[in-house]
């Protein structure tokens, strides 16, 4: 992908973004299409990537549920979410009318229940009638539903022969997350789905990997000869991995509190974090060279141990100068809930580039800002040279890959401080994308569309992965159910969460960087005064 800097407005760069080729005839049916998932985020990009002309002539957007509208109440609530949406600065200053037209006219709603073989018969009808339109046969197949339905509506697919690939045409299924709730059912889900299609049908999809700043940690690491020389455990003292929220459950308490954090954030978001940051070089960007690599790094993973955890949940606190009540009054949680909003773990790598290099990552709700970044910690220069100076301490040489909001990134070290003594300061060196790159108004789901369209799931995970990142979380899963935490809600809302993820470092005698959002380098200059103060 290549970011042209001449692209004269947001739908141009956005374009440029992309291989410049529209993606190829295909009918999408978007399953829950009057869910939340699809009002904020797929129809979003799909109207991005309209803007950015990625999309084929001959397109059509069958949406399916199961209450009873027509198509114009359908579009309706969509025109209107999506107005609102473009004046909130989320695409563009408004509604490109031409664009959401253009889509519009592509787009049309089927009532149906998801179990009802029925429903299945009259799609398939209305997909003959629209195939044999655009003449294509390929078909998109989004299921933006719970996960409950996954597996049954996979089965129904097939049931009605619109699983079937010919050579007139492909069928690919989207799968949101979350991919199963341990690993026993995530093994099971791949069972079912993979009896109806091939692996290479099936789309699991992470939203992360649509970040910008994370598809260019692979290329931080492997198109500069500068890191990854260093990027072994020679070097390495740890690295620290933080995706830290300031909004708490707000309308998702039914489905959370019988999530949790662990389970909706640990396996998929923070795993592809980690797999981009410690998995090996892969021979090329090839879809299955790079989910080898991080299958294999997953599989090295330890089994997470119950001392090498915390879980949290929140009370009531101030967040952004906001009064916000504890986690167990929001909708639909219950009142003596046990679910964790808060997870810090400590894992290890079993292979030779991390063995006994900690990764610790930590992620919760109600933080004391939003943030998602990858510090990576490299080890002490020796002293002995400063013994005779005023330095007692030299600072640490922190990497830190910001994610979001702020994407950039920053290299902390070591400078003289001038004067005639030899005392130590420590500075950074900071990129920020927004000094370089013109930003790009996009959901994060467009890349993931399109390559789903074109046919690439080098962003998506194989049934191995998914599996693999389960499988050193279950004895901790099994843990927490069978002891309930006794000490919730164990943080304040607006905290950077409860102390015993700070003992879980002070233990190994190290501390988290502190939970910011924008970085001013103010993170680098107190703690360098407090290191280089003179004997
Ligand atoms: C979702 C989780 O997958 O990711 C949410 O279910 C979480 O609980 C969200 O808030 C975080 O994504 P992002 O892109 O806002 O950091």
């Amino acid at each position: 992908m290549t970011i042209v800097a001449s692209a004269s407005d947001s739908a141009s760069k956005l374009a440029a973004c992309f291989s410049k080729h529209r993606a190829p005839p295909a009918v999408m049916v978007i399953f829950g299409a009057a869910g939340d998932l699809t009002k904020r985020l797929v129809v979003p990009a799909l109207y991005n990537l309209t803007r950015a002309g990625m999309l084929p002539e001959e397109f059509v957007i069958i949406g399916v549920d199961h209450g009873s509208r027509t198509t114009e109440i359908w579009l309706q609530g969509l025109s209107e979410m999506l107005r609102a949406f473009a004046q909130s600065g989320g695409s563009g200053a408004k509604l490109d009318e031409q664009a959401w037209s253009w889509l519009t006219q592509r787009m049309q709603y089927l009532q149906g229940e998801f179990g009802e073989a029925e429903t299945f018969q009259r799609l398939k009808a209305l997909m003959a009638e629209q195939s044999a339109r655009i003449h294509t046969e390929n078909a998109l197949f989004y299921l933006a539903v719970a996960d409950r339905f996954f597996g049954p509506l996979v089965e129904k697919l097939g049931g009605a022969g619109l699983a079937n690939q010919t050579d007139r045409g492909w069928r690919r299924v989207v799968v949101e997350k979350p991919f199963g709730h341990d690993f026993a059912s995530a093994k099971a889900l791949n069972a079912q789905i993979l009896k109806v299609l091939s692996e290479n049908q099936v789309y699991r999809i992470d939203h992360f990997l649509g970040k910008e700043t994370v598809q260019n940690i692979m290329v931080l690491r492997f198109a500069n000869g500068i890191f990854e020389p260093l990027w072994t455990r020679d070097h390495i003292d740890h690295v620290q991995i933080t995706a830290a929220e300031t909004v708490g459950v707000e309308r998702r308490g039914g489905f959370y509190d019988r999530t949790g954090a662990l389970r909706d954030m640990v396996p998929n978001h923070l795993f592809q974090l980690l797999a981009m940051i410690a998995m090996e070089p892969p021979v090329s960007f090839d879809a299955d060279a790079v989910r080898a690599k991080k299958t294999e790094l997953f599989q090295a993973i330890h089994t997470i141990a119950p001392n090498d955890a915390v879980r949290g949940q929140y009370g009531s606190g101030i967040v952004l100068g906001q009064q916000v009540q504890d986690y167990r009054h929001a909708p639909n949680v219950a009142p003596d809930s046990g679910t964790e909003t808060y997870v810090a773990l400590r894992i290890g790598i079993d292979n030779w580039r991390w063995a006994g290099v900690p990764i610790y990552i930590r992620t919760g709700k109600c933080l004391t800002a939003r943030t998602t970044e990858i510090a990576v910690h490299f080890r002490q220069a020796p002293y002995a040279l400063f013994r005779d100076t005023p330095v007692d301490q030299l600072p640490a040489n922190i990497l830190t890959l910001r994610i979001q909001p702020d994407e950039g990134l920053s290299i902390s070290f070591s400078a003289k401080r001038p004067g005639p003594e030899i005392e130590i300061d420590g500075v950074a060196m900071d990129f920020a994308y927004r000094d370089y790159f013109e930003p790009i108004v996009a959901v994060g789901y467009e890349t993931l569309i399109y390559d789903c369209l074109l046919g690439d799931p080098t962003l998506f995970q194989r049934a191995d992965t998914v599996e693999a990142a389960w499988r050193p979380l279950q004895g901790l899963l099994d843990a927490w159910a069978s002891q309930p935490p006794k000490d919730f809600p164990n943080y304040a809302a607006g905290s950077a969460g409860p102390p015993a993820a700070d003992a879980l470092l002070a233990r190994d005698r190290r501390a988290w960087l502190p939970i910011q959002g924008i970085h001013t380098h103010s993170a680098i200059r107190p703690s360098a005064e407090r290191r280089s103060t003179s004997r």
